[in-house]
């Protein structure tokens, strides 16, 4: 008997160990912390209440977090409105009013005084004033019956009824979005701020130090961070740009702790993650890191290879392509590690051990037991085509002059809907952004990029991918790739902008009629058409059934596994996670610990690179070690990590202490841990922070941006808990 008790707890809890994800894995709503995580948190050292993070009726942590632009995290750090983010988040803004007499990325950017604040039109800062759950209403009589067409109609006539029923200001927007695979609906109301503008930024010697050699890794050294303000209109509600708009008296900002990180310590990210995929089957899994992640990888690796090469031996190249090649090379980079971690971590064996618990608790032959494996089916069914579709966005995107002759057959049909009459105002803002795209253009680079890649499509992906069309075309060049190159390069009205406008300023039918004459757009037609036939048809084919079983799999697993957390995948909606400071051993005999300083800028220092040189006036502050109050034992801290669960759109995120203090600014993960996307694993998977000690010693000593300082609350948390030590009698 007591035997027979002892076996069934131990494998209570082994079973409990097992669908209990780590305390650290989860991106959560804000208004759930309370019966969700509190206790938790609590346990692990917050020392403040969840209704201190959100809250509705009084102003709370979630007031001080801005979407920043829609695409990274803003946080407001003064009572005037100052907004702290990433360099990288910062950087399309300080680019635009960079010119070579001021070259802001190069030497850095700090206003003085309010005049001086750079607008930039279009960049905004979103607040969210309040989520609700509006499932039910959403979800009013949508039946299983319904095919996923008419389900989705069905909710989005409910979904404009309850937009339209939303308690609101007028200023404010109303928001309504899916989550956990559509099962359940929330609404936010927001307000989005308009007047948005740049008040400071280093120099990308400090904020972008080590560049692409080092993003994604960890020891890092970068202070990726930049400062803006938001404006109001007189009445603090979001207004256009006007010089009569005045800083944003917001109703919460963050005070900025000045007492620095140790191990172990709590921490939290607030912020707008962007896009994860937690609860895919092995089988989804499998195929994203055996079948599209090496597709993708190996389309980046040639092109990459070519740019790099001829950014070395050209200085205006290397201008030209720095942004492209820094955005190839970002996810080119996180889709190695991601490979490397799922396989390290054994993500896919981990699924189907939690798959087969799954199915042995829901019943083997119950309606969720065969679910799985229908779903997991499904993924096998659209994997060829899954892989050929990223072969071919991969090649469109890469080939510049496809992906310009990918344009312009979109513009014609655009013609073709909208009328001829409507040829010369398409024409023309067509023209205008491939203007744009010619200055940084080079025609060998993209032929080269363009000889490599055929060469690697064509062996990679099956002719009956591909299509007799764009298969004859490379027949008849030899079936190789600098053959097919120079053939397109050679002939094609789409090398050069001149060219280009020549071939366009004709009356419309003519330039119908000859787009099938012009090599690159003939070739583009041709792999279009094999590829919406051959792949993007079947894919799409089977997307609405994977749609709706990763629905219901979803809903089965909440179902089943009752003791089991749930937090919805990120869709862009603000989200608090939290964990712990901590290094971590990403391979045998590797141990990494948790904090970077100076030193480390300083061993990097390469004079005269362009990715690890060191401005002067830092290098002399290292020297004289003149850190002021934000050092820490004679070093200055740099970076840190912790276990918070993030990804792309955490960017510019706050981290935060215990109390809701700002520590840190959240800018990157460890290379290892970029797989947490789809398998986050608590002991590999960290998060790249910038201590907000440096950021302030680079506004006050580096800068000289006192004035900045001053607007800060900063405070000692720590040193305030510690007893008065008293002074021994002599
Ligand atoms: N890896 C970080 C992110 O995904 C930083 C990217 C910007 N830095 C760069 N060197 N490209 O956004
Ligand atoms: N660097 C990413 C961003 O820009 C953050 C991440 O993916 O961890 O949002």
């Amino acid at each position: 008997m007591r035997q027979t008790i002892r076996l069934y707890l131990m494998l209570g809890a082994l079973l409990a160990a097992n669908f209990t994800a780590s305390a650290t894995e989860g991106m959560w709503l804000p208004h759930l912390l309370g019966s969700l995580n509190e206790k938790e948190m609590k346990g692990m050292g917050l020392k403040i209440s969840a209704s201190d993070i959100y809250n509705v009726n009084k102003g709370s942590l979630k007031d001080a977090i801005v979407s920043f632009g829609g695409f990274c995290t803003g946080e407001i750090i003064s009572s005037k409105g100052l907004l702290l983010t990433n360099h990288h988040c910062g950087f399309d803004a300080i680019q635009k009013h960079t010119t070579l007499q001021n070259n802001y990325l190069d030497r850095g950017f700090w206003a003085r005084n309010l005049r001086e604040e750079l607008p930039n039109p279009g960049l905004t800062a979103t607040f969210i004033v309040r989520i609700e759950d509006v499932t039910k209403q959403a979800l009013a009589g949508v039946s299983a019956s319904l095919s996923e067409k008419e389900r989705q109609s069905a909710i989005d006539k409910n979904l404009n009824g309850i937009k339209s029923g939303a308690v609101k200001e007028s200023w404010q927007e109303v928001l309504i979005k899916p989550f956990f695979e559509a099962n359940q609906y929330f609404l936010f109301v927001t307000e989005t701020y308009k007047d948005v503008r740049l008040v400071g930024a280093p120099p990308s010697s400090i904020g972008k130090f080590g560049a692409d050699t080092d993003n994604w890794m960890w020891p890092r050294h970068t202070g990726d961070f930049s400062i803006f303000r938001v404006y109001a209109g007189k009445d603090n509600k979001p207004a256009d740009y006007s010089t009569e708009n005045v800083p944003l008296s917001p109703k919460h900002f963050l005070p900025i702790s000045l007492d620095g990180v140790a191990e172990n310590d709590f921490t939290m990210v607030f912020g707008f993650p962007g896009r994860t995929s937690e609860y895919l089957p092995s089988n989804a899994m499998k195929l994203l890191v055996e079948g599209q992640d090496p597709a993708r990888v190996g389309i980046r690796d040639a092109a990459l290879k070519v740019i790099d090469g001829y950014m070395r031996k050209d200085e205006q190249i290397k201008i030209q392509y720095a942004a492209k090649q820094a955005s190839t090379a970002n996810a080119w980079k996180k889709w190695i590690g991601e490979m490397q971690g799922v396989r390290q971590t054994k993500g896919v064996e981990r699924k189907l051990a939690y798959e087969a618990r799954f199915r042995q608790l829901a019943g083997a032959n119950s309606e969720y037991g065969t679910l799985l494996d229908s779903l997991n089916q499904l993924y096998t069914d659209l994997a060829p085509y899954a892989v050929a579709r990223d072969y071919y966005t991969e090649l469109v995107r890469n080939v510049e002059m496809l992906t310009l002759a990918n344009s312009l057959v979109n513009m014609i049909q655009d013609t073709r809907n909208k009328g001829e009459d409507k040829y010369p105002a398409l024409r023309d803002r067509f023209l205008a952004t491939a203007a744009s795209g010619f200055k940084n253009y080079n025609n060998d680079v993209d032929r080269d990029v363009a000889a490599a890649l055929f060469d690697l499509y064509f062996k990679e992906v099956p002719s009956n991918k591909i299509g007799g069309e764009g298969y004859q075309i490379w027949m008849e060049t030899n079936k190789d790739g600098r053959t097919t190159a120079n053939h397109l390069y050679s002939k094609s009205a789409l090398t050069s902008y001149a060219a280009l406008k020549a071939f366009l300023d004709r009356p419309y039918a003519t330039v119908e009629a000859d787009l099938w004459k012009d090599p690159a757009t003939r070739f583009l037609i041709a792999l279009r058409n094999g590829y919406s036939e051959l792949v993007s048809k079947p894919y799409d084919a089977i997307v609405p059934d994977i749609n709706r079983l990763q629905r219901r799999y979803m809903q089965a697993q909440m179902d089943v596994l009752k003791d089991r957390r749930f937090y919805p995948d990120a869709n862009s909606t603000l989200r608090l996670t939290y964990g712990k400071v901590g290094g971590y051993a990403p391979r045998d005999a590797v141990e990494y610990d948790f904090m970077t300083t100076l030193d480390g800028v300083m061993e990097k220092y390469k004079p005269g690179d362009y990715e690890f040189d060191v401005p002067e006036k830092l290098r002399e502050l290292y020297a004289s070690k003149d850190y002021g109050q934000y050092g820490q034992n004679g070093k200055m801290p740099v970076c840190f990590i912790a276990s918070n669960h993030t990804t792309g759109g955490n960017s510019g995120s706050p981290a935060l202490d215990a109390y809701g203090n700002l520590i840190g600014l959240n800018f990157d993960r460890t290379w290892e841990g970029t797989m947490s996307d789809i398998n986050y694993d608590a002991s590999i998977c960290r998060n790249i922070m910038v201590d907000i000690r440096y950021v302030l010693f680079v506004v006050d000593k580096f800068a000289g941006a006192k004035h900045l300082i001053e607007e800060m609350k900063l405070v000692h948390p720590k040193k305030a808990k510690v007893a008065p030590v008293r002074k021994k009698a002599a």
